[in-house]
């Protein structure tokens, strides 16, 4: 990031010129510095939804929404995706840099280390009902290891890598055991000869009378949609992250906070929210145009969940990638699911369709995912969860940078009043 000396924004209010410095990314993204507006003018900027502000300066991911390019430090997520596991994918989120041997190595051996819970957490699972939506539950759980690790509350720069390599670990025994839980079923402990992935499906899947079989094309699949997922830079939850720890508070009540985010259907609920829509059009003997037709009328507040994005205005890079391993999976474990031709032709639809052509409304990450999900065995209320396991290295390492830049403040947006201007209080007696 640099300020360009060469230019300028000029602004005129009130019949005077204020200069604004104008500064660049290294991918050529401009913006108008206007930290300084308020206090020079008088006049606050008012962007509702933050369409169009940068919160922060970052050099994690870098997104172009018209072009469908996305990249983790520098590196496209289609290489990722095919070429990384998704622990070399998070190293790099978090260090900035691919792990070598070592320190992938050495990244391994603390990530099986720290995979167990300590075992007074385990009782806290029992007292969720047995219906409580899993995403309460891994934000509780993840919020509560401040209080088994506090070694963050101490120094969190310094203690950071090691919470971070805790929280990558233990994410996914919290995810499963939870899962076992709400079924009744004994715990299955991590197992040491099993890779990241493998191991999360294995205590989500083995049970003592039906012993899972580790498939390695499942888990290849499981690694590809998690680094998918991996960052996407300042989106609702990792501004939630990065807005909770602006307040000084430690990484793991910070993630809680993101985690929360991410459960809307309109940020990674949507995944959970497209099975259960076409589901909803199969039940309704495939009438699409009902459903296209609900999703255009703005009377009604149906929308076509897995579509549409902030930022991409083409398709998103990732939807693509999935929509082929979705493809792969199925084919490879010889299943076919109605739903998939059901999204398929959904798809073909709206792509068609001029509202949508007009909005450049494309399938996102969330669109296909699911159907992934259901072919592994995952329940459709862990989608989420899935997501907040890949997108974790994401809040981790921008909750990082925010920490270790010195320039960072508090995030405090303002606001423009609207409401009664002053008023005489009146006594209870007499209103
Ligand atoms: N179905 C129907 N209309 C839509 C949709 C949709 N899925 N998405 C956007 N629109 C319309 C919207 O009504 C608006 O129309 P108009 O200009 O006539 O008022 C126009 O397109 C622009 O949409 P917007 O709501 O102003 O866009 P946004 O950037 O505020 O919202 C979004 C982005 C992702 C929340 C939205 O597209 C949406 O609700 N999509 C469905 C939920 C979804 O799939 N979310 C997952 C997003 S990707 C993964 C993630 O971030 O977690």
């Amino acid at each position: 990031m640099s300020q360009d000396n060469n230019k300028n924004a000029i602004l005129t209010i009130d019949g005077k010129n204020f200069t604004l410095p104008v500064v660049r990314g290294t991918e050529g993204d401009k913006a108008i510095d206007i930290s300084r507006l308020l206090q020079d003018t008088g006049y606050m900027t008012l962007d509702t939804g933050y369409k169009n502000t940068g919160s922060c300066r970052s050099a994690i991911t870098y997104l172009d929404g018209n072009d469908g390019i996305l990249r983790y430090r520098g590196y496209a997520i289609e290489e990722l995706a095919e070429k990384c596991l998704f622990i070399e994918v998070a190293y790099l989120l978090i260090h900035g840099h691919l792990p070598n041997k070592t320190e992938f190595d050495d990244f391994k051996y603390l990530l099986r280390r720290f995979a167990l819970l300590h075992e007074d957490m385990i009782h806290f699972f029992d007292h969720f009902p047995p219906n409580a939506p899993p995403m309460s539950i891994l934000s509780v759980m993840v919020n509560s290891l401040c209080n088994y690790y506090p070694e963050m509350s101490d120094d969190p720069l310094e203690n950071i890598n090691m919470a971070a390599t805790r929280l990558i670990s233990k994410i996914r025994t919290i995810a499963a055991f939870s899962y076992k839980k709400s079924l009744g079923h004994p715990l299955v402990y991590p197992r040491p000869d099993l890779n990241y992935c493998g191991n999360f499906l294995n205590m989500m899947f083995d049970k003592p009378v039906h012993p899972y079989e580790v498939r390695p094309e499942v888990v290849a699949a499981v690694n590809k949609l998690l680094i998918l997922h991996a960052d996407h830079e300042q989106n609702c939850s990792t501004s939630t992250v990065r807005l909770v720890g602006s307040a000084g508070v430690n990484l793991y009540a910070s993630i809680s906070a993101g985690i929360n985010a991410l459960w809307g259907p309109l940020h990674g609920g949507a995944n959970e929210a497209v099975v259960a829509m076409l589901e909803m059009i199969h039940a309704d003997g495939n009438d699409f145009k009902k459903y296209i037709d609900k999703a255009k009328d703005k009377s009604d507040p149906f929308k076509l969940s897995g579509f549409g994005h902030r930022v991409y205005k083409t398709y998103d890079p990732r939807g693509t990638i999935i929509q082929e391993a979705c493809d792969d999976l199925l084919s490879l474990l010889n299943i076919s699911d109605p739903l998939l031709d059901i999204a398929r032709q959904l798809e073909e639809i709206a792509l068609n369709d001029d509202y949508f052509i007009e909005r450049h409304l494309f399938p996102n990450v969330d669109f296909y995912s699911g159907i992934i999900y259901r072919a592994i065995g995952i329940p459709t209320n862990m989608f989420t969860v899935m997501f907040a396991l890949g997108r974790l290295p994401g809040w981790i390492a921008q909750w990082k940078e925010q920490q270790e830049d010195p320039t960072t403040k508090i995030g405090r947006p303002r606001q423009v009043y609207t409401g009664e201007v002053f008023r005489e209080f009146v006594p209870m007696k007499d209103r």
